[in-house]
């Protein structure tokens, strides 16, 4: 069994925008600008957005962080998208979910320009991925491609199941397979008999949000297995009650069976926030008609 290390590979992904970055700058005397809007005080949410902070300055790229308030109005978020989506020096511009329940997150995503929507959740970014144009990737599915690409190799032909069915991962993570040739199914809640999917499949990528969800008489042996999850659990240890983080897949018995699989902390997460640099830089260049580096896309 291969541990499949998100958190090195996302900081080889790393090294490359910095290096891009600077030729940016040197060349063109452009330095990529990357937007986050914040709504309202989510201790996940407000983690995220803060490590995003600092990476993004970390590979040399101005970062612009917005934090508005709980109960901001729509209209006042809906304005400041648009005067970033009119800012020259902005060249991503995301929005952290989840937004509070009184804003509507399906307008407010597609009020974002979608040469800026480095999460690739706009309407026309999620219409040019299924329909095979080129386009902005969202993050995470990205990353996960990325992990299988190395990791695997080739992907044509293989079987491949995906456990969950969201917007920002199920979906996309499911044309993102096809694409590279592989059999797809995609399973969710309301699946009969996932066991036996699962069994036949040559590459699990769970993203269900539910602890340990994912057994070991699931998998097939000398597979591959991509855990998108990140549940924080209590745990008891010594008497005394701890928090962890796990994710979608019960690692210490699937690990036995499977050939590969990615730790929760320091497999897809790292690759999630890299792939957003990633995209930032190439919106950047494709905004100033600059060649994108080949090897930060797909
Ligand atoms: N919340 C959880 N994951 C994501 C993501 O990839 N992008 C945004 N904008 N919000 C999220």
């Amino acid at each position: 069994m291969n541990i499949i290390d998100g958190k090195a590979f996302a900081e080889k992904i790393r090294e490359k925008v910095k290096s891009q970055v600077k030729i940016l700058k040197q060349n063109h005397n452009i330095v990529p600008g990357l937007a986050v809007v914040l709504v309202g005080e989510d201790p996940a949410s407000k983690v995220y957005v803060k490590n995003k902070g600092i990476q993004t300055k970390n590979v040399g790229m101005n970062s612009f962080e917005y934090k508005l308030d709980e109960k901001v109005d729509e209209t006042k978020l809906l304005d400041l998208v648009k005067k970033l989506n009119d800012d020259p020096n902005v060249h991503g511009i995301l929005c952290q979910l989840p937004l509070p329940k009184h804003l509507n997150e399906d307008m407010i995503i597609n009020t974002i320009k979608p040469d800026k929507d480095v999460d690739g959740f706009h309407i026309s970014n999620v219409g040019l991925l299924n329909t095979g144009q080129k386009s902005m990737v969202p993050c995470t599915p990205l990353g996960c491609l990325m992990l299988l690409r190395e990791f695997v190799g080739n992907l044509e032909g293989k079987k491949a199941t995906v456990i969950g069915r969201s917007n920002i991962v199920g979906k996309p993570m499911f044309n993102l397979l096809l694409s590279e040739n592989c059999t797809v199914t995609v399973v969710h809640s309301k699946t009969k008999n996932i066991e036996e999917i699962c069994i036949n499949s040559d590459i699990l990528v769970a993203a269900v949000g539910r602890p340990n969800f994912v057994k070991s008489s699931w998998v097939k042996p000398g597979s591959v297995i991509i855990d998108v999850g990140i549940n924080r659990i209590s745990i008891e240890e010594n008497g005394e009650t701890k928090a962890k983080l796990v994710g979608d897949v019960d690692f210490e018995n699937c690990s036995k069976v499977a050939n590969g699989i990615t730790p929760v902390p320091g497999g897809v997460g790292p690759m999630t926030i890299s792939c957003l640099l990633a995209n930032t830089l190439v919106a950047c260049c494709r905004s100033n008609n600059i060649k994108e580096p080949q090897e930060l896309t797909l």
